[in-house]
């Protein structure tokens, strides 16, 4: 029987494989050197995998509460009002998902019905728009522009209409490494309450903020924290992007809706890895110095770039440094980037995929959250290029 003669009729139509997978594929068929996909090449801490080993050993494998572990989401609650000064109890407003990446789709699953429109900044992580539309939703693209990419808040405030349910933010900010500033925060606060809207904040790269800046989550601002939702992502902050474990901080009233949806599409997140980072919580210096650890990369590569023709825009936080290659080429991005994969043996992730029109402002995005020697290898190439 063809494909065409079954009986569906697809919900997202013209979407194949995420530009992640496709240049994480092309990079090993060409045995090039992968800075394309955001996940370290260098090991997940011994002592934590020790303590998923142990959990497993000590018959932790059935299971967990629904929400979550109740020792994990008390560490977190403590973890959060250190670092953000806002309170979450850990019974009704703290929840474990699978990644970050699941507790955005339920959170959208939950709160977007048919015809509701969600503002999203462009670029675009790419799970968001694409979640919006299975419910019904529209995503209402806002445009940010090179190299600073910053928030123009009047063209936001031209996107809100009586339909509009919810704005995403994402801050540090993937692809383009910037980071939001108080005054967007503040701006943020006054329209969100103004127009009566949810806020989900997408904070994975919460810990990799540079030159002394502070993250804007929304939980320092009391008027977000009360209509806001934030994810996070243990596998960015514990160089362990494959165990795929994150969690979900919002009021009680928008956790309780919440879980409505996460307990039919999860149910509950593998046992011993909760366990494993409840442990691992209290060395708080690991995420306390993880931004040192990736500004010294950040500024490695950036030194390896400025002997090349690359032009490099800001790096402010997560570990994805964006260059311009208008001096070199004048292809697409795309075609840019399979040249650089087949030629030069070096793999990038081009940013117009993150734009709904492909919008192409020739840039392309490293990440450096590489061995210091990869990124060598990789400085040796573009140097060339
Ligand atoms: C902005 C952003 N949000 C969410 C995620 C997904 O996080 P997780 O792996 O915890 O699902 C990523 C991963 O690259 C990301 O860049």
């Amino acid at each position: 029987m063809s494909e065409s003669s079954l009986p569906f009729k697809s919900k997202l139509p013209g979407v194949g494989d995420t530009i992640f997978a496709q240049m994480s594929k092309k990079a090993k068929e060409h045995d090039a050197v992968n800075l394309s996909q955001g996940f370290p090449n260098f090991g997940t801490p011994d002592a934590l995998i020790e303590r998923v080993t142990h959990h497993m050993k000590a018959g932790r494998n059935q299971y967990p509460p629904m929400p979550g572990v109740r020792r994990l989401k008390e560490g977190l609650s403590d973890k959060i009002e250190g670092l953000y000064g806002a309170r979450f109890d850990p019974d009704s407003e703290i929840t474990i998902t699978a990644g970050a990446t699941q507790a955005i789709q339920m959170s959208i699953n939950a709160f977007i019905h048919k015809g509701d429109e969600v503002i999203l900044f462009e670029p675009a992580y790419d799970v968001y728009a694409p979640c919006v539309q299975l419910n019904g939703g529209k995503p209402k693209p806002v445009r940010l522009s090179p190299p600073e990419y910053r928030i123009n808040w009047n063209a936001v405030k031209e996107k809100i209409s009586d339909r509009t349910r919810c704005i995403i933010v994402n801050t540090p900010h993937n692809p383009s490494g910037t980071i939001w500033r108080n005054e967007d925060m503040k701006q943020l606060e006054q329209l969100t309450q103004r127009h009566d809207l949810l806020v989900l904040s997408d904070e994975v790269y919460h810990h990799m903020v540079y030159d002394g800046e502070e993250h804007q989550s929304i939980c320092r601002y009391p008027r977000l924290r009360k209509r806001g939702m934030a994810a996070f992502s243990f596998g960015k902050t514990y160089h362990a992007t494959g165990w795929k474990v994150g969690y979900f901080v919002a009021p009680e009233t928008i956790t309780n809706e919440f879980r409505k949806v996460f307990q039919y599409g999860m149910f509950a997140v593998s046992s011993p890895m909760q366990h494993a980072f409840a442990d691992y919580l209290e060395r708080s210096q690991h995420y306390l110095e993880l931004s040192n650890f990736y500004q010294e990369k950040r500024d490695l590569f950036r030194e390896i770039i400025k002997a090349s023709r690359f032009k490099l825009l800001p790096c402010e936080g997560t570990y994805f440094q964006c260059v311009s290659f208008e001096e070199i080429s004048n292809a697409s991005d795309i075609d840019f980037v399979e040249k650089l994969i087949v030629d030069h043996g070096v793999a990038a992730i081009p940013v117009s995929p993150f734009y709904h029109d492909n919008h192409d402002e020739q840039i392309i995005r490293f990440c450096f959250a590489k061995t210091e020697e990869t990124l060598n290898k990789a400085g040796e190439q573009l140097v060339n290029v």
